[in-house]
């Protein structure tokens, strides 16, 4: 392929991949965007491979990759389950922070990538590798460590080491330090000893970083990650000049920050202070978890329920967590099916946070072909409960606490939470009394015109429905 038809393929990739983001902030035209990713990634991937820039020698090495990487990725595809989708995609940014790693120390040891270079270039070219690797390995580590908590594999309460900001902060001017002396070596071997100590270091601060944050503030980190992801790719394309890796990473990089940014709205939470891991918590101790709840719980039966739903005027439907996990949306869409045909106002009402990733239920529910136009955000219909009959919490906990508002020690205390217990009756449907992600005590259990509908959401709404259309 010639130089000039790579670079116009590149162009088309990159307006492929704007279209796409563009096409992804809709769930109507979702799909029509995904398929815009694909297809500008295919043209990307084509025109790299088959580019001016690939010779011939070593074509088998990376059609090799491609068909080891393309295996692996088409497994953990068909084969991952909908509720670790959250973990996969941290995976995946792990592998995108370990690619700039290594693609910057191989450039570093390349005698071939800094031929011919003007003194002021091949300083730029070391900035280049060392801010690239820099932020790879932070991506790397912290992506690993936000796997390992999505998963459960690590707990959620976040690790306050004492005098953790002044750790950091000798940890960043260690790096600058370490920086000076890379570009200042008088060889690669010489250079090598200040990169591999910036290297550990940044991946202590990644691990540092995300074991900090609680429960409660992971989905700013995915997503702040995720933004690390894109930059750790923007600088690879820096160190190999390649165009479109420059374009790509900066679009992945910044709409993942912009993510970040609207998730701390929504979570009512300072960037600063959710980066910077506990803020304000004191050192070295777990979060308080808010006053226990006193009262008694009251259960109901599906039964019930479904008497209750049969006789409301109007209802919301509160998916969280407990809905994926059961795999309850096409449950939960033939009895809103169902209802609707009999006159009832349903709608569902969705936290920006609810489930594991961003989007979530949106996706779960589009799944299951609930139409859209009965899908609102939280602020849409949050001051419409009190005119609802019956709000239903399908496997949700820490979106309905009602603590986030009336405990000002609870961990998630200033979180927007949706006010269900305003609803004449409120269930909650979930197998038993635990705590949700943010490990906190749930008061909305114990709120005298609040029900437990306790078993597998999937199970007991099988139940409902049979008791609705019977
Ligand atoms: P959670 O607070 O995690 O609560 C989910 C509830 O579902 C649990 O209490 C669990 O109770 C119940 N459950 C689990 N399996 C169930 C099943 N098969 N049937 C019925 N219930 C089941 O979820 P949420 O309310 O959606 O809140 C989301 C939380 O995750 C927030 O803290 C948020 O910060 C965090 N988070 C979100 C994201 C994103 S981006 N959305 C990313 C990372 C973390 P039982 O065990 O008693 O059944």
């Amino acid at each position: 392929m010639s130089g000039n038809l790579a670079t116009v393929s590149y162009i088309g990739a990159t307006i492929l991949f704007i279209l796409s983001l563009g096409g992804l902030s809709s769930p109507v035209s979702s799909r029509r965007g995904n398929l815009y990713g694909m297809i500008g990634m295919t043209i990307a991937v084509l025109a790299t491979v088959f580019g001016p820039r690939v010779t011939m020698a070593g074509l088998p090495w990376i059609i090799g990759a491609m068909v080891v990487g393309g295996s692996i990725g088409l497994y953990a595809a068909r084969t991952v389950q909908m509720t670790q989708m959250p973990e996969l995609v941290a995976l995946m940014h792990s592998l995108v922070g370990l690619a700039a790693c290594l693609v910057g120390f191989a450039n570093y040891i390349d005698p071939a990538a800094a031929a011919g270079l003007t003194e002021a270039e091949k300083h730029i070219h070391e900035i280049e590798i060392y801010i690239g690797i820099f932020i790879g390995a932070i991506t790397f580590s912290g992506s690993i460590i936000a796997f390992g908590k999505l998963s459960g594999k690590i707990g959620g309460n976040p690790m306050l080491l004492p005098a953790r900001h002044w750790l950091n902060l000798a940890g960043l001017l260690v790096v600058i330090y370490f920086g000076r002396e890379f570009l200042h070596a008088a060889s690669v071997a010489e250079g090598m000893t200040p990169l591999i100590v910036m290297t550990v270091i940044a991946l202590l601060f990644g691990i540092h970083m995300v074991m900090a944050i609680g429960g409660a503030d992971m989905p700013v980190v995915v997503s702040m990650l995720n933004s690390y992801s894109g930059w750790a790719a923007a600088a690879t394309g820096f160190m190999l000049s390649n165009d479109l890796l420059i374009v790509t990473g900066a679009l992945v990089g910044s709409s993942g920050a912009i993510l970040s940014y609207i998730m701390c709205q929504a979570m009512n939470r300072h960037f600063i202070s959710v980066i910077a891991g506990g803020f304000g918590t004191t050192s070295g101790a777990t979060p308080v978890a808010g006053a226990a709840p006193a009262g008694e719980v009251v259960p109901i039966l599906s039964a019930e329920t479904a008497e209750l739903l049969s006789e409301a005027k109007n209802v919301i439907i509160v998916p969280g967590y407990g809905m994926a996990v059961a795999q309850a949306q096409h449950t939960v869409f033939e009895i809103t099916r169902h209802l609707r045909e009999k006159g009832v106002n349903v709608r569902f009402g969705i936290h920006p946070v609810a489930g594991r990733m961003p989007g979530h239920m949106n996706v779960l529910l589009a799944e299951a072909k609930v139409p859209y136009d009965i899908v609102f955000e939280m602020d849409e219909l949050n001051d419409d409960f009190p005119q609802t009959d019956v709000a239903i919490v399908i496997g949700a906990n820490d979106i309905v606490n009602p603590a986030a508002q009336d405990d000002p020690t609870s961990p998630i205390a200033g979180m927007p939470v949706l006010e269900v217990w305003k609803a004449k009756t409120s269930i909650v449907m979930k197998r038993s009394m635990a705590s949700g992600y943010a490990g906190v005590d749930n008061p909305l259990f114990y709120k005298e015109n609040n029900r437990m509908l306790f078993g597998d959401a999937k199970k007991m709404l099988d139940e409902v429905l049979v008791v609705l259309k019977s």
